[in-house]
């Protein structure tokens, strides 16, 4: 949930730690800071809040090393205040961190015992102090290391640097992502090829459990038995992709717009266009005997699975079990053999994801991914991969990643259902043509948002909002629930259309808007009449549909208007309507769009 980089550079490379920490940012803003090393000695600027906060001290207050690392911070333990930001160092050694050192309170009191005095409340300075008190009982900065890691338990991605040698980086990888950067003369770490686009596109990725010194000349890996190890050095996309919001005022906005083309890139990874057929990966599994399909996922990845049960189920005819991460990593639930596990993730780094994905593995399912990052862990830990072509996802919402991973699983539904006979190639053909004109679709909503902007209005006075749905329909109004509680800070529920008179509607009066989730579907009749029942009592109804409220009987919703769409398509669709709502709704708050408080657009903590 943090971001850290390392440069070892042949100029002053403050501003360019700076600038890598510009494009982690996603990663975490309650705090940021740099340490180099000036003639032999470590020297550090930190400051609270977003890393602009940093520029302006490293304008006032200069660094001129050539090496050194830098920090952004979603807080875990401590407060986000300068004290407890990062790099944390003593006199001998400097440390930035991304994760939780789980076992820190009893290294502290440990270190603490032998004298070391800890300025912050973090887990991190643990590590400082671990690595300095090897150094101070003679060992050398790399034993000291090795030997520090061995006694941390959790995650970490770490980068160190050491007084007196300008020449010398130690990075560290367990269970946060990590990567090593090539230059001329000159070597880069950054918790993603991101970080480091704008240094070189030769990358490493440090695997599970590796550690590396990294010098000019270059890097040296370890695996987690301190064994040399060789990793393939990549040529990463990222550098080639400007990220920058365009003519957009928020990469939000930038990122919802985006969306008809990148659907279409999805799309096109499994669509033969010349058939019209889905084309899948090998999954490893016999799809005509696949016994269950295994979900999991966090978040608005989950509301993408939750929709993918309905298709999988209803076009595959396959059973299908989900939950969320952070839940089914502790269940324990029993796996069928010759099961398949899918988990979807726009990152590919989430810590509950990728835990319910090693749970599965070590149940014998074959692993499935549904990824935005090819390279990210969770992709390079399971047995087929199916990515979403989204492009880098900056804003911490996720809204093109969303629809593209629904895009992914509706093929994947598609291609298994073929398999197993339970659709005629005649359905294939149609639901693919289905798909494929929700670009179209999607273009013509989005050249209609100024619709929105009087409903944002009249939304952002509400306290709490609801938003139902039947059917593919449910999960997209838990996902517009999620989209606008984290970037507009209004309270909201999803609910399940039918669900509605078993409680809710107790909260049902005029002060609390209800958006419905409609399109013309089959369902459609019994969504009507839950409506009927929240205007009986007053409630504003907002309905996201493709049929005409007045025909419907509903002549005092507010009408969002949908292009018309294949049910199978509809939750591509539709969750365009859903992520505008949400993003001019916090416009007209004034919240920060792309970095909402408290959050993250990667957790890869617990
Ligand atoms: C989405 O808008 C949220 N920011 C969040 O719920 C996110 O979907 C979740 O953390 C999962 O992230 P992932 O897709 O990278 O695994």
């Amino acid at each position: 949930m943090c971001g850290i980089v390392g440069i070892i550079g042949n100029k002053p490379i403050a501003e360019d730690l700076v600038e890598a920490l510009r494009r982690l940012e996603y990663r975490g803003y309650d705090s940021a800071g740099v340490a180099t090393v000036e003639d032999g000695k470590l020297v550090r600027r930190r400051a609270e809040g977003k890393l602009r906060n940093l520029e302006k001290r490293l304008l006032s207050d200069p660094l001129q090393g050539h090496i050194g690392i830098g920090h952004t911070r979603w807080a875990t333990h401590g407060r986000p205040t300068e004290v407890n930001a990062h790099p944390h160092m003593s006199a001998t050694v400097s440390v930035v961190h991304n994760g939780i050192i789980e076992n820190f309170r009893a290294l502290k009191e440990e270190l603490t015992a032998c004298g070391h005095v800890f300025e912050s409340d973090t887990d991190t300075e643990a590590i400082v102090h671990l690595i300095t008190d090897e150094m101070q009982k003679g060992a050398s900065p790399t034993k000291a290391v090795e030997h520090a890691l061995s006694k941390l338990q959790g995650a970490f991605a770490l980068g160190i640097i050491f007084s007196g040698d300008e020449d010398m980086m130690i990075a560290a990888r367990k269970g946060s992502p990590l990567a090593i950067g090539h230059g001329k003369d000159e070597m880069y770490l950054g918790s993603d090829a991101i970080a480091l686009a704008p240094f070189t596109p030769e990358i490493t990725y440090l695997e599970e459990g590796d550690w590396a010194v990294l010098r000019r000349s270059g890097v040296e890996i370890f695996d987690v038995e301190s064994k040399p190890v060789k990793r393939q050095a990549i040529r990463s996309v990222a550098s080639s992709l400007m990220v920058d919001k365009g003519n957009h005022r928020h990469f939000m906005a930038k990122e919802i717009h985006e969306q008809p083309e990148v659907i279409s890139h999805t799309l096109a990874n499994y669509i033969d266009m010349s058939k019209a057929k889905v084309v899948l990966p090998d999954l490893g599994v016999d799809l005509v005997t696949l016994p269950r399909v295994t979900i999991s996922a966090c978040g608005t990845a989950y509301y993408a699975g939750l929709v993918a049960k309905y298709w999988l189920e209803q076009i595959a005819r396959v059973p299908v079990e989900i939950d969320i991460a952070s839940e089914f990593r502790y269940r324990e639930a029993p796996m069928p053999p010759g099961g398949l596990a899918v988990f979807i993730s726009q990152s590919g780094e989430t810590a509950d994801t990728l835990a319910a994905l090693r749970y599965c593995k070590a149940k014998g399912q074959k692993i499935a991914s549904v990824v935005n990052v090819r390279t990210s862990t969770i992709a390079r830990e399971s047995d087929s991969v199916l990515l979403t072509l989204a492009g880098p996802e900056i804003g911490v919402a996720s809204t093109k990643a969303f629809t593209c991973q629904l895009a992914a699983l509706a093929c994947l539904a598609i291609g298994i259902g073929r398999a197993r006979g339970t659709i005629s190639r005649e359905q294939e053909i149609a639901y693919v043509e289905a798909l494929l004109e929700v670009p179209r679709l999607i273009s013509a909503l989005l050249a209609e948002d100024g619709q929105f902007n009087d409903i944002a209005q009249h939304l952002s006075q509400a306290r709490d909002v609801l938003y139902l749905g039947r059917g593919v329909s449910f999960p997209l109004a838990m996902e517009g629930a999620l989209k606008l509680k984290e970037i507009s800070y209004i309270h909201a529920e999803g609910y399940a259309a039918g669900e509605l008179k078993h409680g809710p509607i107790a909260l049902i009066d005029e002060n609390v808007p209800v958006i419905v989730v409609a399109p013309e579907d089959e369902l459609f009749p019994k969504t009507i009449s839950n409506m009927q029942e929240v205007a009986a009592r007053g409630g504003q109804i907002i309905m996201i549909s493709d049929a005409d409220p007045v025909a419907a009987g509903c002549e005092q919703a507010i009408h969002i208007s949908v292009p018309k769409v294949n049910p199978l398509a509809s939750p591509l669709l539709y969750a365009i309507p859903v992520q505008l709502l949400a993003y001019q709704t916090a416009v007209s708050r004034g919240t920060d769009v792309d970095q909402p408080r408290n959050l993250a657009k990667s957790v890869t903590v617990e």
